[in-house]
């Protein structure tokens, strides 16, 4: 008897080592509720990390951070609207938009991924990463599979996107262990099953039956119950709370909805990022933050701290809550901070893992990456905004009422220009437009309608000062950042009728406004990149020189002589109004220095030469006090300014 029973104690260990698949793998051991990676248990401890909001110059600096914070994993989301610019696109996938090779230098710092496939992704990017073209179809406007419009898109771009991973997969021998589907889907409410159904088949189809799929939402169980999906796994997010019971009481709720699933806080949100315009509450106490990791990592939890490095909104990337755009900075008080620095909660956390039992001892941390203060530059001014707009002869289209959609006229970011004549003035009633106007009188600014201030006008401006002549009305629409918290999105533009003093105005001109930064920079590996570059080269040959500041909304350009290498840098925007700013053609991103909290623009290094560079700033209040009758002043910072 007790032969018998040492016999198959003796079998089970020979099953145990011999019987162990050791191959590249990753998978769920529901019996013993863990994760096995290549056959061998595995608790990851990850953190997010955008590739969409660092120049890939810098891919490798940020991601031996990330590594040296003791980190084994990153988590990692695809913005569709990113990769496809125009639905007439191919996806690209090359320059800053080179996934694969971001997914290998990180596997270069021993670090596996966790990617995010969306379609709709949030992390506070523009429309959550869903491209705005989708809304130009009308009949693609819910999201979900009963729209067969919008699936057929989605198929579309998975089919280019989930090829380039297969090969990455780790049952292929690549780094890639895990991929989520959706973003909280159960949060927004939406419930369609299906829907998530179709994109599990859909993954799989592409990614192989046994690849590791997921799901987050809040450990809410209303949430849970319409976001989970069977044979996908159910995981949670996770805020600093420090209470035993209660980060336990969460992996519960999670464990609820898949008997024997591994603990999971695919999202453990270590601190807020901030809103334009809206004071957001304080970051946590990092001990706090080191506290509950520690808690859930006792509870064999693998986590992912939201967000290890945050980046930078760079063009017109930035997402929106409500009416509140994300400023350009996505530092997030992140450990590794937007320039790359090391900071506090970074030492902490890279201390805390470092004591963990079992995981390797975090590698070296990298020393700071040089910064300049450079000198002033003096600014002098191009052209008003109007006249720089009408200068480029822009693709315009003529209505005899309604003005034309952002989407319609086929602008997805930036800016829209609308004019007409008026005979009266008096109230200007814009009902539907999304999301600033800035409106102009004979070329004059009146003023700005801010969705941030919607109550406070709304969508009202009094316009006075009309000659006994057709008087020119002009609107610059601004596309702030369309919201990430949730689809549908709206389109962008003027979307209703436009009246003043109660008459519908006629006989609009809507153009697009090619302050084609962005997309410069985004085409930038690609044809179009010189024959933009040739527009800008033919504004600065037929500059008129001496032209006096005007105390209007203007394009002011200036020159930034560098004598050696370049370093990074802020921009400090103190003193100016809103608007964008460029550096040799990249938009550095947009600035609001009359409301903050941001007052600094980080300034890559790559973005930079020796010699001379060329600083736009697109001013849309005008009148800054950056400015003298004569000149404007860009000054430089060697560190980051917010004033709140
Ligand atoms: C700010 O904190 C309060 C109290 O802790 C909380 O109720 C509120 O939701 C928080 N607001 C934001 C924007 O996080
Ligand atoms: C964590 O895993 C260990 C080793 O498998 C196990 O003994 C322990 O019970 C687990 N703890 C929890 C809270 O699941
Ligand atoms: C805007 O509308 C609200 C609600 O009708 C009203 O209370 C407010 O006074 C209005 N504001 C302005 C500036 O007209
Ligand atoms: C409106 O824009 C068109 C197209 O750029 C331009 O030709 C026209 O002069 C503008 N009209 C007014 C009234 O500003
Ligand atoms: C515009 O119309 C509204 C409602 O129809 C009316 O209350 C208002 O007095 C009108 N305003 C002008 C300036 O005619």
């Amino acid at each position: 008897m007790s032969g018998m029973v040492s016999l198959i104690a003796l079998f089970s260990i020979f099953l145990g080592v011999y019987g162990k698949d050791s191959s590249p793998s990753f998978k769920i051991d529901t019996v013993n509720s863990q994760f096995l990676l290549d056959g061998d248990p595995f608790q990851y401890l990850a953190g997010e990390i955008h590739y969409f909001r660092i120049p890939h110059q810098k891919w490798s600096d940020r991601l031996r951070r990330v590594a040296a914070l003791g980190l084994n994993t990153i988590t990692v989301p695809v913005p569709w609207n990113f990769h496809q610019f125009d639905q007439d696109e191919t996806p690209q996938f090359s320059g800053d938009m080179d996934l694969v090779k971001f997914i290998k230098t990180a596997e270069a710092n021993k670090l596996y991924t966790i990617i995010r496939i969306g379609p709709y992704i949030s992390a506070e990017w523009d429309n959550g990463g869903l491209p705005w073209w989708l809304i130009r179809n009308t009949k693609i406007n819910k999201y979900r599979s009963s729209d067969a419009a919008f699936m057929e898109e989605v198929t579309q771009w998975w089919t280019h996107l989930l090829p380039k991973l297969w090969p990455l997969m780790r049952r292929n021998g690549g780094p890639i262990i895990m991929v989520q589907i959706e973003h909280f889907y159960g949060a927004l409410g939406i419930c369609d099953q299906t829907y998530l159904a179709n994109l599990a088949k859909m993954a799989k189809q592409h990614l192989g039956d046994d690849v590791v799929l997921f799901t987050v939402d809040p450990p809410v169980v209303r949430f849970m119950r319409c976001g989970v999906l069977e044979n996908v796994l159910p995981t949670i997010e996770m805020v600093p709370s420090a209470v035993q019971g209660e980060v336990q009481s969460w992996f519960g709720l999670q464990k609820a909805f898949m008997t024997g699933a591994p603990a999971v806080a695919s999202q453990f949100v270590i601190n807020p990022f901030k809103l334009w315009g809206k004071r957001v509450n304080d970051t946590y106490d990092n001990s706090v933050i080191v506290a509950t990791a520690d808690i859930a990592w006792k509870l064999n939890a693998s986590i992912s701290f939201h967000m290890a490095h945050g980046g930078t909104n760079f063009g017109y990337w930035n997402g929106a809550v409500g009416a509140y755009p994300v400023t350009t900075s996505y530092d997030s008080f992140a450990p590794v901070s937007e320039a790359g620095d090391v900071n506090n909660l970074f030492l902490m956390i890279r201390n805390w893992v470092s004591k963990l039992p079992g995981q390797p001892f975090p590698p070296t941390i990298p020393i700071s990456l040089p910064r300049t203060a450079y000198p002033d530059v003096t600014l002098t001014v191009f052209d008003t905004i109007s006249g720089f707009i009408l200068g480029t002869n822009p693709e315009c289209w003529k209505t005899p009422e309604t003005p034309r959609t952002a989407e319609y006229i086929r602008h997805g970011f930036g800016y829209v220009y609308y004019n007409t004549t008026v005979i009266d003035c008096g109230t200007l009633y814009i009902p539907q437009f999304a999301d600033n106007a800035y409106i102009f009188l004979n070329h004059d600014f009146v003023g700005a309608l801010y969705q941030n201030f919607a109550s406070e006008h709304n969508n009202t401006i009094d316009v006075q000062g009309c000659l006994n002549q057709p008087n020119s009305l002009e609107i610059i629409i601004e596309i702030t950042g369309r919201a990430n918290d949730g689809y549908p999105v709206i389109s962008r533009g003027i979307q209703s009728n436009v009246y003043m003093h109660n008459v519908t105005l006629e006989n609009w001109v809507s153009c697009q406004v090619p302050i084609e930064t962005f997309e410069l920079s985004h085409l930038r590996n690609y044809e179009n990149a010189d024959a933009q570059k040739q527009v800008i080269d033919s504004f600065l040959a037929e500059k008129s020189d001496g032209a006096d500041v005007v105390d209007q909304p203007s394009v002011f350009i200036g020159n930034l002589h560098i004598k050696s290498e370049p370093t990074d840098t802020f921009l400090d925007v103190r003193g100016w109004g809103k608007g964008v700013v460029t550096i040799n053609q990249y938009n550095i991103g947009r600035y609001w220095s009359s409301v903050g909290p941001q007052q600094t623009l980080f300034v890559p290094s790559e973005f930079l030469h020796k010699g001379t560079n060329l600083i736009m700033f697109y001013e849309f209040e005008g009148a800054t006090t950056a400015c003298t009758p004569s000149s404007c002043t860009a000054k430089f910072s060697n560190a980051p300014i917010f004033d709140y």
